[in-house]
């Protein structure tokens, strides 16, 4: 008897265990859900756009924080902000020609400052010398590409009155015994009042909205959490409001399976495909050109086309999406350094976007060679090798026997031949002179 009580309640202790690993917030299948991905999941790079008062001094959009500047000091931008060569459908065109196919832009970063045109402030785009809403015409030029669109809404607030002052505020104090004394008089309740409402504009006042990009939450000791936002209850009403759009996993809602859709690494090198409780999840990798997401002058550090390539198709043959960001100028336009790489990713992505679009990783049980990296059409059954480092004529593709009919040049399409070796190896036969593209793909026909 006893054996038999002991039994049961370890029993349900493991079905509270499974449960607690499979808490949901919504009735969604995993089918209904990779049907909602689906797009997003076939498009693989889109285009991040950090644009705030921040591209006023042009030094990083945490200039706020890093040199603890009070409102006052920082209200001179917002009384100067004039854009006055804002052309989004220039943007649109450019992002489309990188061969990029959605994209999220801030309607407002961490210093509070909206781009839209929202009821509940007057610290907004309107309100400057520029005087309108920069994200309805935004919108409106990028959905006229064909391009998906995002909103980046910052649940952090370094301008609200009632936000209170944690660790990573401008004005945080040297001495922890202070945030009581200096948060006296704000109140998250009313902050959390205004995030629902903000958000409610965004999801209702621009039409369909594809992504939502919250960012961030911050737990612990003179942090912020789910709790601070009201996190369940934002992402219920989005979900509401737009029964279609992607969420990513900043509002700290990890407790839950569908707390978010996909994960966000940032400025990191995935080495392999992510996975919570062992199984793979889907992911979106965001990446700067610099070393700043808002427009910054004098940084140097900018990655090269090979460079960013290599983050592209990378993240595709781990299963992942790349958000590629931008940093607009302060007079609106996106300056040359950021042209001139978009230009370099459409130059390739016009030939070889066949091995990105609809694209994941290799199957397992295919070896990839030195040098390269693999992705996988699984509905054409195409495997696509990408030569970072091109070999001399003989290519060696090893354990392929018997496996590809055809294999090509992806940008011109020309057939490459090929051979099986005595041990039963495919060795492709490369023309000694490297194609005229910065990363050149194979293209393999599979039985
Ligand atoms: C961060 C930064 C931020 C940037 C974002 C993009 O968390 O706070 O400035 O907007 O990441 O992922």
């Amino acid at each position: 008897m006893k054996k038999m009580t002991l039994c049961a309640i370890t029993f349900l202790l493991f079905l509270l265990q499974v449960q607690a690993q499979h808490k949901k917030i919504f009735n969604e299948t995993d089918q209904q859900k990779e049907q909602r991905l689906g797009w997003w999941l076939n498009d693989r790079f889109g285009m991040f756009i950090h644009w705030g008062l921040y591209s006023m001094p042009a030094r990083h959009e945490w200039v706020k924080n890093y040199e603890r500047m009070t409102d006052s000091a920082y209200q001179k931008y917002f009384e100067l902000f004039n854009p006055d060569l804002y052309n989004p459908k220039e943007w649109a065109r450019m992002a489309k020609n990188a061969g990029m196919k959605y994209a999220v832009i801030t309607t407002k970063h961490h210093e509070g400052f909206c781009l839209f045109d929202s009821k509940f402030t007057d610290y907004k785009a309107t309100n400057t010398p520029i005087k309108k809403d920069l994200i309805k015409e935004w919108v409106d030029a990028f959905r006229a590409e064909g391009l998906k669109v995002g909103f980046y809404y910052s649940l952090i607030d370094w301008h609200h009155p009632d936000y209170t002052i944690d660790r990573v505020h401008p004005q945080r104090p040297k001495d922890p015994k202070e945030y009581d004394e200096l948060n006296k008089g704000r109140d998250m309740a009313k902050y959390r009042t205004y995030l629902q409402n903000q958000l409610k504009e965004l999801m209702t006042n621009y039409g369909k909205i594809d992504i939502l990009w919250t960012d961030f939450s911050f737990p612990g000791e003179h942090g912020k959490d789910h709790n601070d936002w009201n996190s369940l209850e934002l992402i219920k009403m989005v979900r509401k409001l737009q029964p279609g759009i992607i969420i990513n996993d900043r509002m700290d809602l990890n407790e839950y399976d569908d707390g978010g859709d996909f994960v966000t690494p940032e400025q990191v090198k995935v080495s392999e495909w992510p996975t919570r409780n062992g199984k793979r999840i889907h992911w979106e990798t965001c990446q700067t050109f610099s070393g700043s997401w808002g427009y910054f002058r004098d940084e140097t550090s900018w990655k090269d086309n090979k460079q960013l390539l290599v983050l592209l198709i990378e993240s595709v043959s781990k299963g992942g999406n790349l958000l590629l960001n931008v940093g607009p100028t302060s007079r609106g336009l996106i300056d040359a350094r950021a042209q001139s790489r978009l230009q370099g990713m459409g130059d390739w992505m016009k030939v070889n976007s066949r091995s990105i679009y609809g694209c994941t990783e290799a199957p397992a049980d295919i070896k990839r060679p030195d040098n390269t990296l693999l992705t996988y059409n699984p509905t054409t059954k195409r495997l696509y090798v990408h030569l970072l480092d091109y070999p001399l004529q003989r290519f060696d593709l090893p354990g392929l026997k018997g496996k590809v009919k055809y294999a090509q040049f992806l940008h011109d399409g020309s057939e490459i031949k090929m051979r099986t070796t005595d041990k039963g190896d495919i060795t492709l036969n490369l023309p000694v002179l490297k194609p005229d593209v910065e990363i050149p793909v194979i293209e393999l026909v599979m039985e």
